[in-house]
């Protein structure tokens, strides 16, 4: 039984973290702005979950709460995420997934806290130069929120080995399933299907991204925080596929055939008039090598469970 401090502990990510930290065993400390609707249903489920409100920028909330719990790691997932919101903010962005990330580490050196998972992102490469790269692809991220996650990984580099810190980056790319909070690809795509809305997207079709399952994405970082002696710290978590976004809105329509969504081609649109880099697979066997990561949802099984869900969501409403 290990303690585990998660950061961001109330969002899509550190959330599924937690439970499947707290179904094991594990005692967890969810640190975040604000306790959303999964974490307080966790803790009801869950005696050994303890929320810890605070704020990443504020040092002395940060560093009173990894005082308070004693943690073995940190899975730090506490981030503002994604291009529009970097985009629209991009002071904040940096200060609270650079400075933030900063503070993190200063209160595992002042606590003794010696190894943090780090969500890393695929955004810190950039422009993508194969359909399928590894962890030696160069980075050269083009958007305040890859540049912020860029510059959390070398910094925490330089902090990690004067401070005898073990840092893991696990960059991953898209993830999705059940309970994502926001409206965004493929949810968006499936929630139109599940309830009978039209949906049609403008361009991008031909687009490929690799999209992971959230169960997959918990199961590589836990195998990577359970892990000891690391010979990387940097690590692919995602599926080593890239599917169009064409197919994936076909396979959408196998799966609901009534279901009346659609993608046209054309460049694909982060945002009105932000047009997304080329991006692709994430190989992952440098994981599967180091500790085992084999990804058990393909996108199309993926897409499925969602259907799934959100079937399940809409009857119990
Ligand atoms: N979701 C994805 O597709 C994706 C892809 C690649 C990488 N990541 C990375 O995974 C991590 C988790 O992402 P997510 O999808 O769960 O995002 P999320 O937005 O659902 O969760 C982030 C959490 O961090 C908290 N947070 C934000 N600013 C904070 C602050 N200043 N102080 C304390 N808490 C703060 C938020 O309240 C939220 O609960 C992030 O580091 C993100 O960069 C996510």
């Amino acid at each position: 039984m290990a303690r585990i401090f998660i950061t961001g502990g109330s969002g899509f990510v550190g959330a599924a973290i937690v439970e499947r930290l707290a179904q094991r065993g594990d005692d967890v400390a969810a640190f975040d702005i604000v306790e959303g609707p999964q974490l307080k249903t966790l803790r009801a489920r869950y005696s050994n979950i303890a929320f810890f409100p605070g704020e990443l920028t504020e040092w002395s909330q940060l560093a009173e709460a990894m005082k308070a719990f004693r943690a073995d790691a940190v899975v730090h997932c506490a981030a503002v995420v994604g291009i529009l919101n970097g985009a629209s903010s991009r002071l904040w962005t940096m200060r609270v997934n650079v400075e933030g990330s900063l503070n993190v580490l200063s209160a595992m050196r002042l606590c003794d806290v010696p190894r943090m998972i780090n969500l890393s992102s695929e955004e810190v490469y950039g422009t993508f130069s194969a359909n399928r790269i590894d962890e030696t692809h160069p980075c050269f991220p083009v958007k305040t929120y890859g540049i912020s996650k860029f510059a959390t990984e070398q910094l925490s580099r330089d902090f990690a080995e004067e401070n005898g810190i073990e840092v893991i980056h696990i960059r991953t790319c898209w993830v999705y399933g059940p309970g994502l909070p926001r409206p965004r690809i493929p949810k968006t795509f499936v929630d139109a299907a599940v309830e009978g809305r039209s949906l049609h997207l403008e361009g991008g079709a031909e687009y490929r991204v690799d999209q992971v399952y959230i169960d997959d994405l918990t199961d590589g970082l836990i195998a990577a925080l359970d892990h000891q002696a690391h010979r990387h710290d940097v690590y692919h978590i995602s599926t080593g596929e890239a599917p169009t976004l064409g197919q994936m809105v076909d396979w959408i329509r196998e799966i609901v055939p009534d279901a009346d969504v659609s993608i046209s081609s054309g460049p694909y649109q982060v945002g009105p008039g932000v047009v997304a880099v080329r991006k692709g697979a994430l190989d992952c066997d440098r994981a599967c090598r180091a500790f085992g990561y084999k990804p058990k949802f393909t996108l199309r099984d993926g897409l499925a469970a969602c259907v799934a869900a959100r079937r399940q969501v809409l009857a119990d409403a």
